[in-house]
């Protein structure tokens, strides 16, 4: 099958979460079953051009947005012998960031991610690629099954063409006042209910979620929970109307990419059979990080975007808790503006046994995975996470709490069904997340169970290989479910 993803970040050449990690590996993932696969993004100024030889190409796109004609150009590169395509603009994408700075999203998203849709489709007749199925992701592509199923499948060029569309996180809906469809270059006929109209406003997910062939998202727990109205964010009952064609796909790793026995950031490799070789990433971390170097204490670690979805709240109630126990706590986070000042003040009170660092950095992320004992994700919900994946890779076990990706892929033994690799917690609350933070530090006292613990996690497979299949068998569904 010919496959082209369609992502507004791909790893390694921009990244904000774990989407770019997802394009980045799955294209691998399905190469290795023979499919021929590519990927498009947009050119972003981030993309280092001094890492990746990218090619200029003659091959030039006009896409008309409202009253201005904007011309867009394709690059290329290789990444894992697969082609990627950058599509260049740079009025667009010329910019410090992919969507918006800490203050706030660029006010014409709309209009970026518009071209980017639309610029990919009209591209695609100039390309010596014709693919059988188009792989969109969130509401930055969205616009790519509506536009395909409205105006390109008359052309038969296009006629044969299906889309799967997935939902990474459907908290970010790509949200817009109607006066941006005509900036968009769309007529009226896209503002209905069974395409873009959504209480009066533009929303691309729920268009993409309309107008695809297949929908899927990242995990079969959230695939549920996105069908309530607790978590539906308004779509659940677009969703339920799609409900026949709605799978949920678990995310996998790249475990080339993501591997503690090969990762060239650490301040020494290892495996679940040279453990002792995690206790000198640990105290590497505390050197770098300026805290006490003892191996001996308890290490909490925590890589994440800063926004309320990842449970920072509930992390700020206990931080004062957390300074007066004999634990070390570690953050990397980037985000919201109002969690930057949160944690500067708290950091200005000097607790000898806390380092937060506000940034983006993505040496330190592996240091403190590979460094911690015990990783934090109290998520107030999860799509998938792969946080807790790579932290469990890297023998960090997870606490986190039980809802969607997070309730897929880490267990506590309580129910018995599953061998425990981590600690679990129900209620949104800051002391449900302390008492499961308590349960994992009396497991760590107890070393040679905690040991157990951390190879389990280290020695799963999570790699692609199951879902890649899964994906496969789902592109020939949608290719035999074509919406006309
Ligand atoms: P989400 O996509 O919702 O942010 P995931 O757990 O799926 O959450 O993926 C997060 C990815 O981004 C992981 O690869 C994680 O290591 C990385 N990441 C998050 N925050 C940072 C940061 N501040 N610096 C470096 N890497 C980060
Ligand atoms: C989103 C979700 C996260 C998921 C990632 C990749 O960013 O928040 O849970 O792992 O997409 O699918």
């Amino acid at each position: 099958m010919k496959i082209l993803f369609i992502a507004s970040e791909v790893a390694p050449f921009a990244k904000t979460g774990g989407l770019a990690d997802v394009a980045g590996s799955l294209p691998v993932a399905l190469k290795r079953l023979g499919h021929d696969v590519r990927i498009i993004l947009p050119m972003y100024k981030t993309v280092g051009e001094g890492t990746f030889p990218i090619h200029k190409g003659r091959k030039s796109v006009e896409v008309r947005l409202g009253e201005t004609l904007h011309k867009g150009f394709l690059r290329q590169t290789t990444y894992a012998d697969m082609p990627v395509y950058l599509l260049e603009n740079r009025h667009f994408f010329q910019r410090d960031h992919l969507y918006g700075s800490p203050e706030g999203d660029y006010p014409d998203n709309h209009q970026r991610f518009a071209f980017f849709c639309r610029g990919v489709l009209n591209l695609l007749k100039r390309m010596d690629f014709r693919p059988d199925l188009l792989h969109c992701h969130d509401w930055q592509t969205a616009l790519v099954p509506v536009l395909l199923r409205y105006e390109y499948r008359q052309d038969p060029f296009f006629m044969n063409m299906a889309t799967l569309f997935t939902i990474h996180n459907l908290a970010y809906q790509g949200l817009f006042p109607k006066t941006a469809l005509a900036e968009m270059g769309l007529d009226w006929s896209y503002f209905t209910i069974d395409r873009l109209e959504f209480y009066n406003q533009v929303n691309l997910m729920k268009g993409g979620i309309m107008a695809a062939d297949l929908v899927t998202t990242v995990s079969p727990s959230y695939c549920k929970e996105i069908l309530s109205a607790d978590q539906g964010c308004g779509l659940e009952g677009v969703l339920a109307e799609r409900g026949d064609d709605l799978f949920g796909v678990l995310n996998g790793l790249d475990t080339d990419e993501w591997d503690p026995a090969t990762d060239r950031q650490l301040f020494k490799t290892y495996t679940s059979a040279t453990l002792a070789g995690k206790v000198v990433n640990k105290k590497g971390l505390q050197k770098r990080l300026g805290l006490d170097v003892a191996p001996d204490i308890p290490l909490v670690g925590m890589v994440t975007r800063l926004a309320s979805q990842k449970g920072i709240d509930l992390l700020a109630e206990i931080l004062p808790r957390l300074a007066g126990e004999k634990v070390q706590f570690v953050l990397l986070g980037a985000g919201d503006e109002t969690y930057h000042r949160l944690f500067e003040d708290f950091t200005a009170h000097g607790f000898g046994n806390i380092s937060l660092n506000i940034g983006y950095d993505s040496v330190c992320a592996r240091q403190i995975y590979a460094g911690s004992d015990i990783f934090l994700m109290p998520s107030q919900y999860e799509p998938c996470g792969l946080g807790q994946l790579i932290a469990l890779r890297y023998g960090a076990v997870p606490v986190v709490r039980k809802t969607g990706g997070l309730a897929d892929t880490v267990f506590d033994g309580r129910d018995g069904a599953r061998e425990p690799n981590g600690f679990t917690f129900d209620d949104f609350t800051a002391d449900a997340l302390w008492e499961a933070v308590q349960r994992a530090l009396q497991s760590y006292r107890t070393r040679d169970v905690w040991k157990k613990l951390v190879r389990r996690g280290m020695n799963r497979d999570y790699s692609w290989q199951q879902s890649a299949g899964d994906y496969e068998r789902l592109y020939r569904a949608a290719l035999t479910r074509k919406r006309i």
